[in-house]
């Protein structure tokens, strides 16, 4: 009797006592969506489980190892053991039942999760993501945004593109994760409950610059957002300049709209343009400015080095930031975008 009753009540203290712990320690950040409560939820009925069987296989364990150690003098040989059909059975039956229990509940919050949302409210939001940075497009509005801005308490639907190699597509508030395959739209529902502010963190390794590959999220109420949408639509309105082109059609090389592009090409997820040090150098006060570069030499910032560094950015690595800068904008940027770009920059003395 005894051998059963120690054992069984040190897996109650055990588990008593680790489960007291998992619910005490913050596992997990603040959560803010709605797909984000079930997981939570499975996430402690898979803690609670692991602690009892846990507690379960120590106690056994520690029990055994103390109780029939060898004596002082004992030299004979342990009695011969027979297996015991009973205990097979139980322990294979009953992980069996555990196992294929947890995954039900796991598919079923998979489902739950993944179903449409009845509310034609939904909003779409196509993600892009390439190496190293995030670009948020809500075509229903025409906006591209280097910042994930959502409403709070609306179903957003999350189109998830990669131009490159595997990305994932991860804030930690709201639980959920999808990997971003180029050449694979990948769909994710996520409703934000709490108004915040959060990351979007890159939860695949995609490279070099993959720990800086972050991007802001605003999770706003209604009338914020639609502010903000507002805002975003105005600076979609590039101004033509009167003047004309070589070929006789309007020029589109104004700060304003290299500030447009540069948004709209994630540029500014790693350069800002305020001074702050991101991934990038900053653009403010960058134009006409003696730059350093890795190697110790030193440059003047003018037009012919700003493009070079945008066509070949590893030729020209500013010392003390990372080669990270992918060198796709020579194709992915006409010459009248690069050149308004490098406008932009020059306006931010
Ligand atoms: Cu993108 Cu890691």
């Amino acid at each position: 009797m005894r051998k059963v009753a120690v054992p069984v009540l040190l897996t109650i203290v055990f588990s008593v006592i680790l489960v007291q712990l998992f619910e005490r320690v913050n596992l997990t950040p603040t959560l803010a969506s709605y797909q984000g409560e079930s997981i939570d939820t499975l996430l402690r009925v898979v803690l609670i489980l692991a602690s009892v069987i846990f507690s379960l296989v120590i106690s056994f364990f520690l029990y055994s190892l103390i109780s029939f150690r060898r004596q002082p003098g004992e030299l004979e040989e342990g009695p011969p053991m027979e297996g015991s059909k009973a205990l097979e059975i139980a322990w294979t039956i009953v992980p069996l039942m555990i196992v294929v229990g947890l995954s039900t509940y796991s598919a079923r919050i998979l489902f739950d999760i993944a179903a449409p949302s009845n509310s034609e409210q939904e909003l779409e939001v196509k993600v892009t993501a390439f190496q190293w940075a995030w670009t948020f497009e809500y075509p229903e509005y025409g906006i591209t945004s280097p910042e994930l801005v959502l409403p709070v308490n609306r179903s957003v639907l999350f189109r998830l593109h990669a131009t490159d190699v595997i990305h994932s597509f991860y804030v930690p508030e709201f639980r959920l994760k999808m990997d971003a395959i180029p050449g694979i739209e990948n769909l994710i529902r996520i409703r934000p409950t709490t108004a915040g502010e959060y990351k979007v963190r890159c939860a695949e390794m995609c490279g070099t610059g993959h720990s800086y590959m972050e991007a802001p999220v605003r999770v706003v109420d209604e009338a914020t957002f639609q502010e903000w949408l507002t805002k975003q639509t105005a600076l979609t309105q590039v101004p033509v300049t009167a003047e004309a082109g070589e070929t006789g059609a309007p020029s589109l090389i104004t700060a304003e709209a290299g500030r447009q592009y540069a948004q709209q090409f994630g540029c500014l997820a790693c350069h800002s343009v305020d001074g702050t040090k991101l991934v990038g150098p900053t653009w403010k006060g960058l134009f006409g400015h003696e730059v350093t570069l890795e190697d110790g030499t030193t440059v003047i910032a003018d037009e012919t080095y700003l493009q070079n560094s945008i066509v070949n950015p590893a030729a020209q690595l500013v010392r003390g930031y990372p080669n990270v800068m992918p060198a796709i904008y020579k194709d992915q940027l006409t010459r009248e975008q690069i050149q308004a770009i490098i406008e932009y920059i020059k306006s931010l003395r």
